[in-house]
């Protein structure tokens, strides 16, 4: 077997094998060391893959509960079926997962098995099942993920006090469900299983949900997502957490008065972020410099402090987001091959898949105003969007933000059905410098929720149409 490579990619997540498939593309001989047993890391194996799908399958249920009897469809007896929504899921993770073995075999990237220390910059020795083989190469890239964090003091047993790898194989539906963190996870989790049946209340220390996030569609986020059933308790911290067995013991305290209060629940769920991981791969001997966050500290061309070391993903700086990962992967894979590898961090899109859909891309309000940039903004209501209405989807709104003087779209903010994917327009238009007017005069097609776009494009110059 080889054991002489130019790149040895160390993660197959979404930034490690995105690397190594491009690496290998551009004639480097390549292998990924990755130690789970499939590929895909967090997003494919317990992340983002598995949580659509049981939001998927939980808002059919909903739906066909809640929904179809008003739209003149009569089904009688819907029940619901855990073990086996379950196994759907898990089927959706093995046929991707398997997915990128084939990619590698097709791209001849270099499956490597077990779990990869670095023993030199030119020298990464991977262990699995008490065998051990040392591997020689040029560069090396470190893209090993993130995992969950806990509040201090507070340990996750995966049992009733659980992360949301737990919470998206659950094997019954928790009657009660205490979220802690406001964030994306605790958002999409709470909604699959508020669709199921659980009592989800949130905790969420800051005032608002979602920090990061244009603070109007947070706003609004969390107002249709409280009708839903969904409890918030806002401005409130977790103190301690204590697992009785077969329930759990919340106790909180909110921020302003400093009232404590104790709650009761089945389950608790810890969403209140990630940490880089790098455990076990001898960073601190090898002399790779983290910050006081335990990132991996990068430059522009993803190089650790050690030249031939790159590092990418949730391991450095930036939004713990697959898709980041996935442009610093093909970025280094070419700047290794002597290309000029870049990623646009202004054009990061991001999603919360819940129902309505959130997404983004570019700056919100609160950082135009922090950047003291003048600003335009243009809203489209769906209400007003003839496809939303139709299909009975017509919470939510389009927002565009345009520079004043250039109208070059500086932000865009969706919340609305299927925005998930509507936002990939907004993310070209920005990355190929448009204004609001560009979007304007484009010819959307009717009728689609994408006129809802075009309509707030419309809007920045105050005549859209159906508003
Ligand atoms: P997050 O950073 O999105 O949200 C964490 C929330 O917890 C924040 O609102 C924070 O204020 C709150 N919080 C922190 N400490 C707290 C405490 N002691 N008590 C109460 N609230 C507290 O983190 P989350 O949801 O865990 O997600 C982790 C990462 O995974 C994120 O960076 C996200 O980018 C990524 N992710 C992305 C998804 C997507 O793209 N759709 C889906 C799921 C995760």
């Amino acid at each position: 077997m080889e054991k002489n490579f130019d790149v040895i990619v160390i993660g197959g997540g979404p930034g490690g094998y995105v690397c190594a498939i491009r690496a290998s593309q551009l004639g480097l001989k390549t292998a990924c060391v990755e130690s789970r047993g499939t590929l895909g890391g967090t997003c494919l194996n317990v992340g983002c893959i598995p949580s659509k799908s049981l939001l998927n399958l939980s808002e059919n249920f909903h739906k066909a509960k809640k929904d179809f009897f008003d739209q003149g469809i009569e089904v009688s007896d819907i029940k619901l079926n855990v073990e086996k929504m379950m196994k759907n899921k898990d089927k959706s993770v093995q046929v991707l997962t398997k997915g990128v073995e084939f990619l590698f075999k097709k791209n001849k990237v270099t499956y490597l098995r077990g779990k990869g220390v670095i023993f030199s910059r030119n020298n990464v020795v991977v262990y699995d099942n008490g065998k051990k083989t040392n591997y020689n190469c040029k560069n090396i890239v470190v893209a090993t993920g993130s995992t969950p964090t806990s509040i201090p003091g507070i340990e996750i047993n995966e049992k009733n006090i659980i992360s949301s790898t737990a919470a998206l194989s659950l094997k019954t539906v928790p009657k009660s469900l205490v979220i802690i963190g406001g964030g994306y996870i605790g958002l999409e989790m709470g909604s699959v299983w508020n669709r199921l049946g659980s009592e989800v209340t949130v905790i969420e220390n800051l005032p608002f949900i979602t920090p990061g996030m244009d603070r109007e569609v947070s706003n609004e986020f969390q107002k249709i997502l409280s009708k839903q059933g969904i409890k918030f308790l806002l401005n409130s911290k977790v103190l301690t957490i204590k697992d009785l067995g077969s329930k759990v013991e919340i106790e909180y305290q909110s921020n302003e008065k400093k009232i404590t209060t104790k709650a009761i629940a089945d389950k608790t769920l810890i969403s209140v972020g990630r940490k880089p991981f790098t455990e076990g791969l001898n960073l601190s001997k090898i002399g790779v410099r983290r910050d006081d966050k335990g990132r991996i500290i990068v430059n522009k061309k993803f190089q650790t402090n050690i030249q031939n070391i790159y590092a990418i993903g949730d391991v450095i700086e930036g939004p713990m987001l697959a898709h980041k990962a996935e442009e610093e992967g093909i970025a280094v894979a070419e700047l290794l091959a002597g290309q000029s590898g870049h990623v646009n961090y202004d054009v990061i899109p991001g999603v919360i898949y819940t129902s309505p859909e959130v997404a983004y891309v570019g700056k919100s309000e609160e950082q135009l105003k922090k950047e003291k940039i003048n600003y335009k903004t243009g809203k489209f209501p769906f209400m007003a969007n003839s496809r939303a209405k139709v299909n009975n989807e017509t919470e939510g709104f389009v927002k565009i933000l345009a520079d004043s003087n250039s109208d070059k779209v500086l932000g865009v903010h969706i919340i609305g059905p299927h925005c998930g994917d509507m936002i990939a327009e907004m993310a070209l238009a920005m990355e190929f410098g448009a204004s609001a007017e560009d979007i304007a005069r484009t010819c959307h097609a009717h009728p689609t929720h994408t006129e809802a776009i075009k309509e707030a494009a419309l809007a920045v110059d105050k005549r859209p149409i159906h508003f």
